[in-house]
This record gives C-alpha cells, sequence and structure tokens, in this order.
C-alpha cells in the first residue's frame, strides 16, 4: 500500500485529504492519503524520515513550504522560482521538491479560458508574494514576455521582478490596477482581497476590453468581487478553485503512479465541503 500525506501547522483546514482521496477511489488505488499535524521545528526531521515512516511523499502547506524548500535535496525549476515547496517526493532515497502552483494555475487558466491570447497587450499580476511569484513563472514558461506586476508595496513587486531576471518583467504602480482592463490581456489577482467577501480590489471593468480574461486565486467565496464585476461586463473569468485541484494532480502522479483527471464531479465535491464548512 502506498501512503501519502500532507503536512502543516494547523492542518485541520486541508482539503488536499478530499481530492486526493477522491482520486484514490475513484482510480481503485490500495493507497493513503492522510493529515498530520507537523510543528516547523519538527519538518526537516518529519522529511528526512518520510521513507522510514512509510511514505511515497507529501504535500507541503503553511507554514512550513520555505522549510521544506531548505531541506530538499533536489529542487525543480518552479520550487525554486518561488523559493517554497508544496509537493515532495523520493528518488534514489533522496527528497525531491517541486512547487505545483505553477502548473495548477496555467492548467485551469487553460482549461477555463482556452486560446487566452497575451501577443498584443500584457497580462497583470496583482499581488506579489508566494502565488504571484508562481504564476509569474508559469506566463514566462509559456513564453509571455509582457508581464506587469502591481502591488499594494512597490518594493516587493520590484523584487519579484529583479528575482525573475531575464526580462519581459516590470513593477508598475499599485494605481495602475484601477483601469487595467483597458489595456491587460489577462489579469490575475493574487492578493488576498477579496478572501471571505473582504476588501475589494476597485478595478473599473466598464471600458474593459473585451477579450480581456480575469482571474482570482481567492476560491472562498467562488465568486469574488473581482469575478462578478468582470462577468458583469461579459468578460470571460477563471476562479480560483481549479487552481487548488490542478495543483494536486503532479504529486498524485508521483506517488500513486496514475495521472487523475480533474472533473466537474471533484469540484462539486470539493465545493460542498468549502461551503459546508
Ligand atoms: P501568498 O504567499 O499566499 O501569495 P503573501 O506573501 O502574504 O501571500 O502575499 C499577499 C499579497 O496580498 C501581497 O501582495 C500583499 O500586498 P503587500 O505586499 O503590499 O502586503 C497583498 N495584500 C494583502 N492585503 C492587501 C490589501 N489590504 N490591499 C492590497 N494588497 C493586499
Amino acid at each position: 500500500m502506498k501512503r501519502a500525506c500532507v503536512i502543516g501547522w494547523p492542518i485541520e483546514h486541508s482539503r488536499s485529504p478530499l481530492i486526493h482521496g477522491h482520486w484514490l477511489q475513484q482510480y481503485g488505488i490500495d493507497g493513503s492519503y492522510t493529515k498530520v499535524a507537523v510543528r516547523p521545528e519538527e519538518a526537516e526531521t518529519f522529511l528526512r524520515d518520510l521513507a522510514k515512516n512509510g511514505y511515497a511523499g507529501c504535500n507541503v502547506t503553511v507554514p512550513l513550504k520555505e522549510l521544506a524548500f531548505a531541506a530538499a535535496e533536489h529542487l525543480e525549476p518552479e520550487a525554486i522560482a518561488v523559493g517554497a515547496a508544496n509537493t515532495i517526493w523520493l528518488e534514489h532515497g533522496k527528497i525531491h521538491a517541486t512547487n505545483t502552483d505553477t502548473y495548477g494555475f496555467m492548467k485551469h487558466l487553460d482549461s477555463e479560458a482556452p486560446g487566452w491570447d497575451s501577443s498584443s497587450r500584457p497580462v497583470v499580476i496583482l499581488g506579489a508574494g508566494g502565488a504571484a511569484r508562481a504564476i509569474c513563472f508559469g506566463f514566462r514558461q509559456a513564453g509571455v514576455d509582457d508581464i506587469v506586476i502591481l502591488n499594494r508595496t512597490a518594493e516587493r513587486a520590484q523584487k519579484l521582478v529583479t528575482d525573475l531576471a531575464g526580462g519581459g518583467f516590470r513593477a508598475g504602480d499599485w494605481d495602475e490596477r484601477l483601469n487595467c482592463a483597458e489595456w491587460a490581456s489577462v489579469i490575475v489577482n493574487t492578493t488576498s482581497l477579496g478572501m471571505m467577501g473582504k476588501g475589494d480590489l476597485g478595478l473599473d471593468f466598464s471600458s474593459a476590453r473585451p477579450d480581456c480574461v480575469v482571474a482570482d486565486i481567492v476560491y472562498v467565496p467562488l465568486q469574488t468581487a473581482l469575478l462578478q464585476q468582470a462577468q458583469a461586463q461579459d468578460l470571460r473569468i477563471v476562479d480560483g478553485l481549479g487552481m487548488l485541484l490542478h495543483q494536486a494532480v503532479p504529486g498524485f502522479e508521483r506517488w500513486f503512479g496514475v495521472q487523475p483527471e480533474v472533473t466537474p464531479e471533484l469540484r462539486r465535491l470539493v465545493l460542498a465541503d468549502l461551503e459546508a464548512a
């Protein structure tokens, strides 16, 4: 029996067992996926002892992602770009780590807004935290070379541009967000504004370009104020739940040997759980 888990502190809120448990059942795999509460000071030992404790690997959530990054013996480029790891597996006894937020976001964007096109207008990223890093890296991997990062704290946006190195990015003024739907091809909110219905980004969609795509990584509520405002102008929208579901795929495939599918049924299952919380 293959075993995997998600570690964090606290860990109660994690939806990962629901997602992986659904796939284990759906594909008839003899495996388990559990939640394990691991204190920050115990994280490195937990990861070193993965094999000893019978785990093929694990997911890592807050506040342990940077610690997992530091403990890894092999890092995938996505983890290096973000400076944090959320997926761990063992290869020849060594701890391998990646960050699947990049994959999760880009997969969901491709499936919900197929044909999104940034060839003539910039992509705008709102926010400059870990999620912004993962998503900027994804757009770069997809060949986008005009990305504008807007953050309340301008220095963080500038630091992200510097860290990503290699051109194609610029940090703008936070106020540029207000009318960015007039000049952006894709807008992605990676800030916590709108979470639990609190805060509003203040974007004006009244003169939005009709082909502008608006994505939010916040998934509680699923229809954030930002997405509602964009939808009211008939823009294509991409919600945050898909990223959560798709980012789980690479880990499951590594540990259990099957590439699982993100289906409407899985989406309904997780949505029902979020709504019941
Ligand atoms: P994560 O790693 O999950 O992306 P984070 O590093 O805490 O999270 O980043 C949160 C983002 O939300 C940041 O870009 C933050 O802006 P600052 O760098 O200025 O703090 C943004 N954010 C949070 N609250 C905000 C608010 N009230 N207004 C504007 N931006 C906010």
